[in-house]
């Protein structure tokens, strides 16, 4: 009898992780990452995380007053936007790629996104505007494209730049709030012959000099204002199921129209489906941008911790050096097979099984201290 309930826990376990995980994983054809945390039912699960922090150093960026447009600043630098109440910095680290064989197959030379400093993920910070306000985001490129042939890294590469680019031109309009450029942004994209597939997230602000954060977010990306180094606000994620979030897509309508004779669909959202969110600041506030390689390893409170160690440890320490020791340590337990991260926490709860693991993805965050 207790044997034959087990076997019923087990299946109905098994039954549920089907639904739940396997499931969606292939319907959602363009899932962004397949599950690589090994369940681990004999280990002890301990929900308290050990996120240390190392004293490695660090190859010090560089600083300089402005971005050069369209490159991507070296990480671990502070990007002095002088004019404004914020001090920027940024910090980067893409996950290893293996050469893919089909891409070699079909271009002879190794996938974008292995030469990207950044992976699939990009960034941008914009310049100061007159009035002192400035634009900053993070955006995350489905990988799956990249399997298929294409530079899955060149459509959030390119909504970083129209986003930099729509607002350094056009941004003193009064009222232009992150999602209306976010919205014009896209529609450059979709008009952009350097895009020629490929789903992103998305996940912006504008700093305005009275003191106000409007961010937009769509998918999972995130943006957090801390605040005495305590969580004060933040963003949801926006998922259509575990692991699969919400994604602008650029996707040549003969591609839709095979998937749909073989019954499959891509997920295709709208920046219309962005959340909108208006913060208020204080100074000293700390703002943190992150692509969910940030998130779904580390959680919010260990963020705070991780921050209020290095500013109260050295009170000199620049804003660059945070971001990169971030980044680094953040780098460290996603390689870690016996760390709890984020998304083995939530992946242990979907399914009642024990999960341990940190999750290696690209990396990417902009760090805004309010002066
Ligand atoms: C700026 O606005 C003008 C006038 O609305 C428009 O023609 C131009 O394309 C815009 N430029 C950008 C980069 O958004
Ligand atoms: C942001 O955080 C502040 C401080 O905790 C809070 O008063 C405010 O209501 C929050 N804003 C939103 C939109 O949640
Ligand atoms: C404090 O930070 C500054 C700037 O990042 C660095 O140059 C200095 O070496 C640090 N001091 C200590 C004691 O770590």
């Amino acid at each position: 009898m207790a044997v034959r309930a087990n076997r019923t826990n087990l299946a109905t376990k098994w039954t549920i992780y089907l639904l739940l995980i396997v499931v969606p994983m292939f319907v959602s054809l363009i899932a962004k990452r397949g599950l690589r945390c090994a369940a681990q039912p004999g280990s002890k699960f301990t929900p308290k995380r050990c996120f240390s922090f190392s004293s490695k150093t660090w190859n010090k960026g560089y600083q300089h007053d402005f971005l050069p447009s369209g490159a991507v600043v070296a990480s671990g630098s502070n990007v002095g936007v002088e004019e404004t109440a914020y001090d920027i910095s940024v910090a980067y680290s893409p996950k290893k790629r293996e050469p893919l064989g089909s891409f070699r197959r079909q271009n002879r030379e190794p996938s974008p996104a292995m030469k990207s400093p950044t992976g699939e993920d990009n960034l941008f910070v914009s310049k100061a505007l007159d009035d002192g306000s400035v634009a900053i985001g993070v955006a995350d490129g489905v990988g799956g494209w990249a399997e298929a042939g294409y530079d899955s890294s060149a459509i959030s590469r390119e909504l970083c730049n129209f986003l930099q680019k729509r607002f350094e031109e056009n941004g003193s309009n009064s009222g232009l709030s992150p999602k209306g450029l976010l919205q014009d942004a896209f529609k450059d994209v979709i008009g952009s012959e350097k895009v020629e597939i490929g789903g992103t997230t998305a996940c912006l602000g504008i700093l305005t000099p009275d003191y106000k954060l409007k961010v937009a977010n769509l998918g999972d990306s995130w943006c957090g204002v801390f605040r005495d180094y305590e969580l004060v606000n933040e963003t949801k994620f926006q998922t259509h199921n575990f692991n699969t979030p919400f994604q602008l897509a650029k996707i040549p309508q003969h591609i839709i129209k095979q998937a749909e004779l073989q019954n499959r669909r891509y997920i295709i959202d709208s920046p219309n489906d962005a959340d909108a969110y208006t913060w208020d600041l204080k100074k000293g506030d700390l703002i943190l941008f992150a692509t969910d390689g940030v998130t779904d390893n580390v959680v919010s409170e260990d963020i705070g911790r991780f921050l209020k160690d290095k500013f109260e440890l050295n009170s000199s320490i620049s804003l660059g050096d945070v971001s990169q020791a971030f980044v680094d340590n953040v780098v460290r337990v996603s390689k870690d097979a016996n760390y709890p991260s984020s998304f083995a926490q939530e992946l242990s709860k979907l399914t009642g099984l024990k999960y341990l693991g940190g999750k290696e993805d690209d990396i990417t965050v902009i760090l805004v201290r309010v002066k």
